[in-house]
């Protein structure tokens, strides 16, 4: 899998002066992707508008996600974070009179958020056991009075990644709705919303998929978005711009403009992505993974993932001063993701196995002469 590098490593200038580690925060830019930003820049300089370019961009890179995914294009909305995404999909369910919402203590801070402003809706929280999701968990915490369960594909702390497939059968057999956050598994481990049977599902663009913020995903399957009136919604989620009636589809979770510079960035960096193919960078990443825990530990270093599920796509690393590290190995040119109590190596397709033995090396080092 080392030629995934090889064949790729070129497209990033970053690369030549810095590791670059911290694909579940900020990927390294393509250049490609930063071709299409200064586009975008470019028709309004010397062009002064690019209304029409900019929409078939849009629906270029709706259509990219949704092959990302598995979908439909017609079954993904653009809007601008994952958390806008969640706020449309919480205004959207008053149809199903159930007033009863589960998130996982695994979620991102943003799941929580959103749901305590719903002061309307009762929120119960599944708790993991020892950094992990047994399956019996969703069978305990969803009810029949369920109307939807959020989960995250991926931890976004220690990368423990949890068998979608499975929990939206639970979800599904209980009367629930299921909402995925996607944000830190889309780019780099395969997903199929048809396969696995989700509702919705939500990721944005600056972590694996290679982009820059201000845009992000949601998919929701056909005929549930056909059923719903999101009220977070307006003239992008409008059948024509200027009539009132939802549009088909997922569309109607659209509010207004898309960023239209993020969405170039986007449509850039996801047809990268779905050229090169996410099982093989999965493949890739799960490689240099497995030899950089196993590295780690000859290092003396302790790694923050729990035993179970499938082998997660970054490296985790306790450290109680994180940020400070980080910090460190940044002088150093190595480009990682302190969070809380960790560090977290994130490796993408571009990475070697001698990218991530090098920050490990740099950490150990801080924490010998510490
Ligand atoms: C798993 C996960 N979900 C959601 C978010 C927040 O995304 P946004 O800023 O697009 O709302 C993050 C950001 O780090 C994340 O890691």
């Amino acid at each position: 899998m080392e030629h995934l590098p090889q064949q790729y490593r070129h497209l990033f200038p970053i690369l030549q002066t810095h590791t670059m580690l911290a694909s579940c925060s900020q990927s390294a830019l393509a250049e490609p992707v930063s071709r299409a930003i200064q586009d975008y820049h470019d028709s309004l300089l010397y062009m002064g508008t690019n209304w029409k370019e900019a929409i078939e961009k849009t629906e270029f890179a709706r259509n990219e996600f949704a092959k990302l995914i598995g979908a439909e294009p017609d079954e993904v909305a653009i809007v601008p974070s994952v958390s806008d995404a969640l706020v449309s999909v919480a205004s959207s369910l008053t149809a199903f009179g159930k007033k009863h919402v589960v998130y996982t203590d695994m979620d991102f801070p943003a799941v929580p958020h959103v749901w305590q402003a719903h002061s309307d809706y009762t929120v119960s929280v599944i708790p993991s056991i020892h950094g992990v999701m047994p399956l019996e968990q969703y069978e305990t915490h969803i009810s029949d009075e369920t109307v939807l369960t959020c989960v995250p594909h991926v931890h976004y702390r220690d990368g423990y990644v949890q068998d979608i497939k499975a929990i939206a059968e639970i979800s599904q057999r209980k009367g629930s709705l299921l909402f995925v956050d996607a944000y830190q598994s889309a780019g780099h481990i395969p997903i199929d919303v048809k396969e696995w049977g989700v509702d919705m599902l939500a990721a944005g663009t600056r972590k694996y998929l290679l982009g820059i913020p201000g845009v992000a995903f949601l998919y929701v399957r056909k005929e549930l978005a056909d059923a719903l009136k999101p009220k977070a919604s307006a003239w992008f989620g409008r059948e024509s711009g200027f009539d009132g009636a939802y549009a088909k589809g997922a569309r109607r979770f659209q509010t207004g403009t898309p960023a239209f510079i993020s969405v170039y960035a986007a449509a850039a960096a996801l047809s990268l992505l779905n050229h090169i193919g996410v099982p093989h960078i999965r493949d890739h990443v799960k490689t240099i993974c497995a030899d950089a825990v196993q590295y780690a530990a000859e290092k003396g270093l302790q790694l923050a993932a729990a035993q179970g599920g499938d082998q997660p796509g970054m490296v985790a690393i306790r450290d109680e001063r994180a940020s400070e590290t980080a910090a460190l190995l940044k002088k150093k040119k190595v480009i990682c993701a302190p969070r809380e109590n960790v560090i977290r190596l994130a490796p993408h397709f571009y990475n070697t196995k001698e990218d991530m033995r090098h920050a490990i090396d740099e950490i150990a080092a801080k924490t010998i002469h510490k």
